[in-house]
């Protein structure tokens, strides 16, 4: 028995119970490997995800782990099932499926992620179909701004479904602007990236501007289950609102006259920044609500000046 074969055996027998024991003839199952995450109280479309990332294939594979979940692991495969076990020990823990896979859909597209950056949400989706009904209205080539772009969610996902608009994807990250910019090569989008600290040093006028700035109080207890996540992309101040004041109170000098502001925040915030629009003088101003029915994106269309 190759090397690698017996380690399998071994941490298959010391730290799952499983059935294999080491010096038995008979190589432990690709069920056995789902089994040791079935113990660590992982859920079983995360554990088949780990297991195919670890061999290599990617997640529409279910079908074939289903087929193969009886056949032994092959000496080759032994490395990927040891990895496998790390990736469940880290899941349990807490870590997110989408840094321990190193990507996450959204909105169509496969975008590569890591620590570096916020996990795109579903609920950042509304924010993208809410611009993509407004851009046909704002003319015939569009300029797009996205405020904190992070992997490049929003400003990809929008270049992608509307490639006449010129989009640009700002963020104060260097490290976001990285990910950001291996994404939009990959997935072959022509958006401009550009560091800043939101609008202070944007020069230009935009017909859009989309944010999904951090928008979590300092003290909230949900931090606790985020921690993995850069806390830059999450904590806006004492009550989460402080990046949503100053993006309201920039975005008049960088949009053109009919121009829209949208803004992504907390499921309990659409009123203050629905406040917010219409004190700096915004009109139409409007909100959009997640899949659970919470208001999760306001906006409103700066009239000019
Ligand atoms: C909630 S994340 C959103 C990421 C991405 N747009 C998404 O929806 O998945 C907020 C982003 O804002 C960026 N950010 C925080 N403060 C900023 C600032 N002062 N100026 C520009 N970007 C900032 C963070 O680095 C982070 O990438």
């Amino acid at each position: 028995m190759p090397n690698s074969c017996k380690n399998w055996s071994r941490w298959l027998a010391t730290d799952t119970h499983a059935e294999i024991r080491p010096g038995t003839a008979s190589p432990a199952k690709l069920a056995d490997v789902l089994r040791v995450a079935a113990r660590l109280g992982l859920e079983q479309l995360d554990a088949q995800w780990l297991l195919l990332h670890a061999l290599g294939k990617p997640p529409t594979e279910r079908a074939w782990l289903a087929a193969h979940a009886g056949d032994a692991v092959a000496p080759e495969q032994a490395s990927a099932a040891a990895q496998a076990q790390a990736l469940f020990t880290r899941r349990a823990a807490g870590e997110p499926l989408a840094y321990l896979v190193g990507q996450q859909a959204f909105y169509g597209l496969d975008l590569q992620v890591d620590r570096r950056v916020l996990i795109p949400r579903a609920d950042t989706e509304v924010l993208v179909q809410w611009a993509l009904d407004l851009l046909p209205a704002l003319g015939v080539q569009p300029r797009v701004l996205d405020l904190g772009t992070g992997s490049g969610a929003v400003a990809l996902a929008v270049q992608k479904n509307c490639p006449q608009a010129q989009v640009t994807a700002l963020d104060a990250s260097v490290d976001a602007l990285a990910v950001a910019q291996a994404n939009a090569a990959r997935l072959d989008l022509p958006v401009t990236l550009l560091r800043g600290d939101w609008l202070a040093e944007v020069g230009s006028k935009f017909e859009l501007i989309l944010a999904n700035p951090p928008y979590i109080a300092s003290g909230d207890a949900h931090l606790a289950a985020l921690a993995h996540e850069p806390m830059q992309a999450l904590v806006a101040g004492a009550d989460g609102l402080a990046d949503l004041r100053q993006i309201t109170a920039q975005a008049p000098h960088c949009l053109s006259a009919g121009g829209w502001l949208l803004l992504e925040h907390g499921f309990e915030q659409a009123a203050a920044v629905s406040a917010l629009l219409v004190q700096h003088g915004f009109t139409q101003v409007q909100s959009r609500c997640d899949l659970a029915g919470h208001g999760r994106c306001s906006g409103g269309q700066w009239p000019g000046l």
